[in-house]
């Protein structure tokens, strides 16, 4: 973390006692005893924002760390982004794995996460180091009979429910299904099989594509096929929130895949390693770099049900290293939908939505070029217009082809920035071939 780092401050502080304590903090930065202090007042002045960066700081203090990231943990899941809360709690009980605060508040992030059985776990460990932490109203909401109201009470494994996702929610890219379905999602489903015949399992699949086009969306899918379940991790911010700690955090996140198996491992934007990589300005980097890659090569000896899934719009920033066999040994272009692929796209997300008579031949025939999130972007703008037109007539108007039609005039496609980017490295840095298959759309599509 740069010495010349000031934490973003939303509000002004109006409390007096930490208007002082600031001051105090901007004439002493390191002074890490004061800095827990303002956090600990700031979250205490419900400023959880500011609270949470102060926190942040501190995470790789020796003495601090810990109760930190218990700080930062709580301000995340008063925000709301449980992703983090439970990223900061699990590094804090990687280091000290029956710290029953820890436990507590794990219990309590799990338990918004509707993960009603972790969060029953952690919570009765928690209680049995401290029984002063039990906190009957928690209890209550974790009762087994409010869990899974369609009774299905013990069927499922201690890990929350599967993905719901599946491929038949993904309009179009049907060769890319085809192709995860016979080299990820099988060999997933019958390891025994594929190994008769040689092919050994392991090694993760890399999406890359451009914006918008369901790379994150397939992943999920992925999993909803394999039935299992899904965590995606975004990597620029672990490695933002997490110098000093991104090592810890890092094992943290796939020791928790492990334990949720069957688990797709899903890692958004893998360009933020091989770019700090490339720029590795600090030994840092390259440990949390060396130890993503361990703990890849771990997954693909150990044969775990945890499948690792990657993406990135930038798949020349990711190192040559992710590329190695048993890693993200595989490479797939996931192109924007084709005009059957557009039709079936606005058909899926027009279906709860109230419409009129449509052509979706005609609206998939002027949308060449556009994403999966264009798309979605093109039916929001239309619905717009329908809740307008629904206000002043006091009932609810559909959404018409003319309010589609109207939408389409206004907005722009997405993907073409993105294909004038590759062109260069399909046309010169394509000598293994890597970007075969998105040369070949370029080509299909005059993109070249
Ligand atoms: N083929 C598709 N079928 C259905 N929905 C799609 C499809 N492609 C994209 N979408 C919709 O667009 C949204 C954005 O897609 P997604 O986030 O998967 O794109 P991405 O390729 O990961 O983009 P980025 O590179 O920006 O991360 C998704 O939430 C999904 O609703
Ligand atoms: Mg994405």
């Amino acid at each position: 973390m740069g010495a010349g780092y000031t934490a973003p401050m939303q509000d002004r502080p109006t409390d007096p006692t930490l208007k002082l304590l600031l001051e105090a903090l901007a004439l002493a930065p390191d002074n890490a005893p004061l800095r827990m202090h303002v956090a600990t007042a700031m979250e205490k002045a419900a400023q959880p924002r500011d609270a949470l960066s102060h926190f942040e700081r501190l995470l790789g203090d020796r003495a601090l760390g810990d109760e930190a990231g218990l700080g930062a943990a709580r301000c995340a899941l008063s925000l709301g982004e449980l992703d983090r809360a439970l990223g900061f709690v699990n590094a804090v009980l990687t280091s000290v794995p029956e710290h029953a605060m820890g436990l507590l508040l794990r219990a309590r992030v799990h338990e918004r996460r509707n993960e009603h059985r972790d969060a029953r776990r952690d919570y009765e460990r928690a209680v049995q180091l401290d029984p002063e932490l039990a906190d009957t109203k928690l209890w209550d909401a974790l009762l087994p009979s409010r869990v899974e109201p369609d009774g299905a009470v013990g069927k499922e494994p201690e890990t929350g429910p599967r993905e719901g996702v599946t491929f038949a929610d993904v309009g179009g890219l049907d060769d890319v299904k085809e192709r995860i379905r016979m080299r990820i999602v099988l060999p997933f489903q019958k390891p025994d099989l594929f190994a008769a015949f040689g092919k050994k399992g392991g090694g993760g699949m890399l999406f890359y594509g451009p914006p918008g086009c369901g790379k994150t969306f397939l992943a999920r899918a992925t999993a909803g096929e394999c039935g299992a379940h899904f965590v995606s991790v975004g990597l620029h911010e672990v490695l933002d929130m997490w110098i000093g700690n991104s090592e810890r955090q890092l094992h943290a996140i796939f020791e928790d895949a492990r334990r949720r198996a069957p688990t797709v491992l899903f890692f958004d934007e893998v360009d933020a390693l091989g770019m700090q990589r490339a720029k590795l300005v600090t030994g840092a980097m390259r440990g949390v770099i060396t130890q993503f890659l361990a703990e890849l090569d771990g997954f693909a000896s150990r044969n775990e049900k945890v499948l690792v899934l990657g993406a990135t719009n930038t798949p020349w920033d990711v190192d040559s290293a992710f590329r190695r066999p048993g890693r993200f040994s595989q490479v797939l272009f996931v192109p924007p939908p084709d005009r059957p692929g557009r039709a079936q796209i606005l058909k899926l997300k027009l279906a709860e939505k109230p419409q009129g008579p449509m052509d979706f031949q005609r609206l998939a025939e002027m949308t060449e070029g556009w994403s999966g999130a264009d798309l979605e972007n093109l039916i929001d703008a239309a619905a717009e217009s329908a809740i307008g037109k629904s206000l002043a007539s006091g009932k609810v108007e559909p959404i018409t082809m003319p309010m589609l039609e109207a939408a389409r005039a206004r907005l722009r496609p997405s993907t073409r920035e993105w294909f004038g980017t590759i062109r260069n490295h399909v046309q010169f840095a394509n000598e293994s071939g890597q970007y075969d298959e998105a040369a070949d759309y370029m080509r299909r599509h005059n993109l070249m």
